[in-house]
């Protein structure tokens, strides 16, 4: 008898191995190979599964499609909807990927009850937690009367069965690492079981037009276990950010088919679940001190949504002869640049400083459009002077230490203006453009075009 086929398969990339090697041949990662048992259905079947998901034939005329059904179910969870661009669509796969503990089951059962009331009713599958345990925290959260239909189930078949039973308006899978699929031999959560997974709940979703959300576990460097295969496979791929020590926590769309990308929903964790928080600048600002040094607004866009977040900054003379440089919320390189940019374009001697950076409340800013307001917290520390007073700052840090054009200056301004700054220090270039809508603000718009004048504006 022939033995059983195995082949070793990276559980970072997917590329497949006939031997086990320590590290991937394809994708570089280390230690990443696990051996997985092939074969299983055979390839004609294999064939009529995916002939089921292109039902219906014939290339249609552009202008013949019709769009009117494409509609958006509200989630009965504002903050939720937006980053799904604007509620759920039907037949769309949705992963929502975060951190143990982060909250993602908390979200999915609000949004199912909510759902279950006003649209219809709903399977939410675990294989995390029992019925029992379900109910006891949907309690908490308020569930109350509502078609929403609990299983505790692991097995893909079983649960797709009972998607053709109760033909449930949402279906909820947490989470896509703890199924598995009898066809396939390897253990829950290997690449192998949840790229059937994701596959078959594709086809259940796309086949029956149910919408349906997976939950995916992120590992400890913070991506997917199982990430690539997964990323091409769902429509749309929220992720849960914060930190578990604080209360608010941020969803954003990192591929959305139907939406904008990096659109950001912001809820608070409280003692009935998770609330949405409708004005996150307020959140992100409540707890400044106002007129300390080290201090800086900024005012990014996140998608379609303008946030006030405090840029702090720490500068102090460093014991040992290594100079930690330490950035939380920002990306680690960037703000080395921006030393770089102080040191030689605004005479700031930091060589033998240690430089923390930190973005308040643990909110996460990627465009360079904060480099103006790093560079002007750590200015301000090392000079020990506080920041002007309702002083908003946004723009992009040259090398030349010029300051550059940020899209979507008006929306910014507007935002800072309604949380009641007054005066605003932006790149020159977005006032010379003469947006009309930017003259329409009360506020005081300062223009500055190199970092040296800029921190002359800032600093008191
Ligand atoms: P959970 O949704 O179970 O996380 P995940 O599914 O992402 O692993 O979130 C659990 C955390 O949320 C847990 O630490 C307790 C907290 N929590 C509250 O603070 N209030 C609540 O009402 C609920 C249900 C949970
Ligand atoms: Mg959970």
């Amino acid at each position: 008898m022939k033995p059983p086929k195995t082949v070793f398969v990276c559980q970072e990339c997917g590329a497949q191995a006939p031997k086990w090697n320590g590290r991937c041949t394809e994708c570089g990662a280390w230690n990443a190979m696990v051996e997985e048992r092939v074969g299983g259905a055979p390839a004609p079947a294999a064939g009529n599964r995916y002939a089921q998901f292109g039902a219906g034939g014939a290339a249609k005329l552009y202008a013949d499609v019709d769009i009117a059904d494409a509609v958006r179910l509200s989630t009965g969870i504002n903050e939720f909807d937006r980053v799904l661009g604007g509620g759920i669509v039907p037949g769309s796969l949705v992963l929502l990927g975060g951190e143990p503990g982060i909250g993602k089951s908390t979200l999915l059962l609000q949004a199912a009850a909510h759902f279950a009331r006003a649209v219809g009713p709903v399977l939410y599958a675990s294989g995390e937690e029992s019925e029992h345990q379900i109910k006891s925290r949907g309690d908490r959260l308020g569930v109350g009367e509502a078609p929403l239909y609990l299983l505790a189930e692991t097995c893909i078949e079983r649960i797709l069965e009972e998607i053709a039973r109760l033909k449930p308006a949402l279906v909820i899978v947490d989470s896509v690492q703890t199924v598995f699929s009898i066809k396939f031999q390897s253990a829950p959560g290997s690449i192998g079981q949840v790229r059937e997974a994701a596959t078959q709940f594709l086809f259940a979703a796309k086949g029956q037009n149910i919408p349906t959300v997976l939950v995916g576990h992120v590992t400890k460097d913070g991506s997917l276990a199982g990430p690539k295969v997964l990323e091409h496979v769902v429509d749309t791929v929220l992720y849960f950010e914060g930190e578990r020590h604080h209360a608010h926590r941020v969803v954003r769309a990192v591929k959305n088919r139907f939406g904008a990308v990096s659109e950001l929903g912001v809820f608070e964790m409280t003692g009935a679940g998770l609330q949405p928080v409708a004005n996150p600048s307020k959140l992100f600002l409540s707890e400044r001190a106002s007129g300390t040094p080290g201090s800086a607004v900024l005012c990014c866009v996140e998608g379609s949504r303008p946030i006030l977040v405090e840029v702090q900054a720490l500068v102090s003379a460093s014991t040992y002869g290594n100079p930690r440089r330490m950035a939380i919320g920002l990306d680690q390189n960037r703000v080395s640049l921006l030393l770089a940019v102080l040191e030689k374009r605004a005479g700031l001697a930091l060589a033998g400083d240690d430089v923390y950076v930190n973005i308040a409340g643990g909110m996460t800013v990627e465009e360079p459009a904060a480099d103006l307001s790093v560079v002007a917290a750590i200015a301000s520390s090392v000079r020990n002077r506080s920041l002007a007073p309702a002083t908003a700052v946004f723009g992009e840090v040259g090398l030349s230490g010029e300051i550059r054009g940020i899209p979507q200056a008006a929306l910014r301004v507007r935002e800072a203006a309604q949380m009641g700054f007054t005066r605003i220090v932006m790149p020159a270039v977005n006032l010379d453009a003469r947006d009309s809508s930017l003259q329409a603000e009360t506020c005081e718009l300062v223009g500055v075009r190199a970092v040296g004048e800029a921190l002359d504006e800032l600093l008191t």
